[in-house]
């Protein structure tokens, strides 16, 4: 009944570091940080997204960057509530809104409350029905993985919050664990160690430019080094310094041992039938982590496990939930929201 009216589909990846959204028959209309400028004295909303990153760093006091989600939890509901109006302002979504279908998709350490309020957020925009899955499920699917099979798969998604590592197998979460060290903890350990190594202070745009221009997890190949810019905690005054590729190294490797402690965690929990799986589907690396130079080496000398980097690791949720449209669609005809399902034929109306 459902596949014979017009429904606008529309999902997000509510990321800690990047919004995607995509509208079924446009593609992906939306791709920018998840940050918003605002005015201190007034509150009001200087910038969003692109323009805010931009800001990062360069304002006066008088600007306060808010990032809407922390480990892809609402932190500020207005912040999100003023991040969705200016995705749906920007892109003229509003109609499509109104009476659609929203995926949303969050990390696993969700909590039920906090996907009520996720919900309310989407439902007070005029969404008549709203469905929350899983980011990492949503990675495998973007990823190229058919998770629908009894077949157990590894997926560990390293986005800018979280770091999700699950094993799936016939559409479910089996195991499931979270950690808070993913690309932003990174940036941060960079920035500790350029301080104390250095005596110099940087910010996290160059923290970052820093991870991406030289980071590694094994040593590659015409390894370089990379010029910065700070100040010096001493002197106050501008200071550079030259940042070699084994230092950070050793930076992103102490910091990754804390996920592979995780990921150990997840295998000792997986139950026995879906081990042989995991020996022969290997680990499935998503999230722009996994952008790090050799981190599919790194996973491979770890757990001798075939270890794949998904082919655009930064929109696999996107895609996952694009792919996942008809699946949705299935759920609905099957009954399984059927408390949201009145208000969504209503809005059809
Ligand atoms: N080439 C690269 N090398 C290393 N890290 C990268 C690279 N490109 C992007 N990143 C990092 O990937 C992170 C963003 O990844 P992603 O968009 O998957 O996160 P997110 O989905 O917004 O966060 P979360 O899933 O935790 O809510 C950032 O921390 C960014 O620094
Ligand atoms: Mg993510």
């Amino acid at each position: 009944m459902y596949n014979e009216v017009k429904r606008p589909y529309i999902s997000l990846d509510l990321g800690t570091s990047n919004i995607l959204a995509y509208v079924s028959g446009q593609g992906i209309v939306y791709d920018e940080p998840s940050l918003m400028a605002y005015d201190i004295r007034t509150n009001k909303l200087v910038a969003s997204g692109s323009a805010a990153y931009e800001m990062m760093g360069k304002t006066n006091d008088e600007i306060r960057m808010v990032t809407p989600l922390v480990d892809g939890v609402i932190s500020d509901l207005d912040a999100t509530k003023d991040l969705l109006n200016h995705i749906f302002n920007r892109l003229k979504m509003m109609n499509f809104w109104k009476s659609s279908i929203v995926l949303l998709a969050c990390p696993s350490g969700v909590t039920e409350l906090e996907r009520d309020a996720l919900k309310l957020v989407a439902k007070g925009m005029g969404a008549s029905l709203v469905v929350i899955e899983e980011e990492v499920k949503m990675s495998a699917v973007g990823a190229g993985l058919n998770v629908e099979l009894p077949q157990g798969h590894l997926v560990i998604d390293i986005g800018g919050g979280t770091t999700d590592i699950a094993i799936i197998s016939a559409g479910e979460i089996v195991v499931s664990r979270s950690a808070k060290v993913a690309g932003k903890y990174f940036n941060d350990e960079i920035l500790k160690y350029i301080r104390s190594e250095y005596n110099v202070s940087i910010g996290i745009v160059t923290a970052e430019k820093v991870k991406k221009t030289i980071g590694s997890l094994v040593k590659y190949p015409n390894e370089r080094s990379i010029q910065i810019y700070g100040r010096d905690i001493v002197s106050g005054l501008p200071k550079e310094a030259k940042i070699g590729s084994e230092e950070i190294r050793n930076v992103l490797l102490s910091a990754f041992s804390k996920i592979t402690d995780v990921v150990i965690e997840v295998m000792e929990n997986t139950p026995p039938e879906l081990a042989g799986d995991i020996m022969r589907n290997g680990i499935m690396l998503c999230g722009g982590g996994a952008l790090i130079r050799n981190i599919d080496k790194y996973f491979f000398d770890i757990f001798q496990l075939p270890t794949k980097i998904a082919a655009d690791p930064l929109s696999c949720v996107i895609e996952g939930t694009k792919a996942y449209e008809k699946v949705v669609l299935r759920h609905i005809e099957e009954g399984m929201y059927v408390d949201q399902q009145k208000t969504y034929l209503e809005g059809l109306k």
